[in-house]
């Protein structure tokens, strides 16, 4: 199954992205990630991205929809899960033709339902282990024992420099603009399913397994 998941920033697309992917064994293919690590690598791709992604806006859909069609062949016969792409129409429509040259469709859209005051909260205090990546929360999810990493027991940890909340009011109002509208295609189709977001990722992750065995069954 190819699979969508849409919301805001912050509405837990990665961490329900990566339980798919521990669970089910398919593949994660985040436009954020794959932006961030190539302005890391300071590709020709990276430094166009740079600036606009510190200031919470929305890189080209030219960009990102190649990034999208480079790996695409590596998800056949697992299933793909587009983790914050398609975010405008004009992706969406370069998504079909992605799919379907490859004979593939996307099979449903996932939209996480949330109260965006409370993202801004979850966005601003989020950081990572320098080292292995291990994600925490400064409220929610800090690490055991203060300044040292759970899992590796490094010391330094980073923050995304979007991650402020200036931009994020930013990347919010993006989504509102262009990437909300593109949901009545999928609509249309009958292929969303509405998920309450608030809701623990345990409980996000369940609603969403009973969403696709559904869609499975149909
Ligand atoms: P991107 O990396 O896609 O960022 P985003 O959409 O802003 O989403 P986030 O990664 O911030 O949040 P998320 O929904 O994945 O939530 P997460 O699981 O991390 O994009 C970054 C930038 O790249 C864009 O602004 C743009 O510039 C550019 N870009 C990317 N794709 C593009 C595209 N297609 N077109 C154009 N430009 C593009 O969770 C957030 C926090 O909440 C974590 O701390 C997590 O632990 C916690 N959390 C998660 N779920 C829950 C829960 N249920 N309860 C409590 N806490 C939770």
């Amino acid at each position: 199954m190819d699979i969508i998941l849409l919301g805001p920033p912050g509405a837990g697309k990665g961490t329900q992205a990566q339980r798919l992917v521990a669970n089910r064994g398919m593949v994660q293919l985040s436009t954020g990630d794959m932006l961030r690590a190539a302005v890391k690598a300071g590709t020709p791709v990276g430094l166009k991205a740079k600036t606009v992604m510190d200031a919470g806006e929305l890189v080209s859909d030219a960009i990102v929809s190649a990034l999208i069609g480079e790996r695409l062949d590596s998800t056949a016969g697992q299933g793909a899960i587009f983790d914050g792409y398609p975010r405008t129409r004009a992706q969406a429509e370069a998504l079909e033709m992605l799919l379907g040259e490859r004979g593939r469709a996307v099979d449903f859209v996932i939209e996480l339902v949330v109260d965006e005051d409370a993202l801004v909260d979850r966005i601003t205090g989020r950081f990572t282990c320098a080292r292995c990546g291990a994600p925490y929360h400064e409220r929610f999810h800090p690490p055991k024992t203060e300044g040292s990493c759970d899992v590796c027991g490094a010391h330094e940890f980073k923050r995304r420099p979007d991650d402020n909340e200036q931009t994020v009011r930013t990347r919010m109002a993006e989504y509102r603009a262009k990437t909300a509208p593109i949901l009545p295609i999928y609509d249309d189709r009958g292929i969303v399913h509405r998920v309450d977001g608030m809701k623990t990722p345990e409980e996000v992750a369940d609603a969403i397994d009973a969403s696709s065995t559904a869609r499975r069954r149909k």
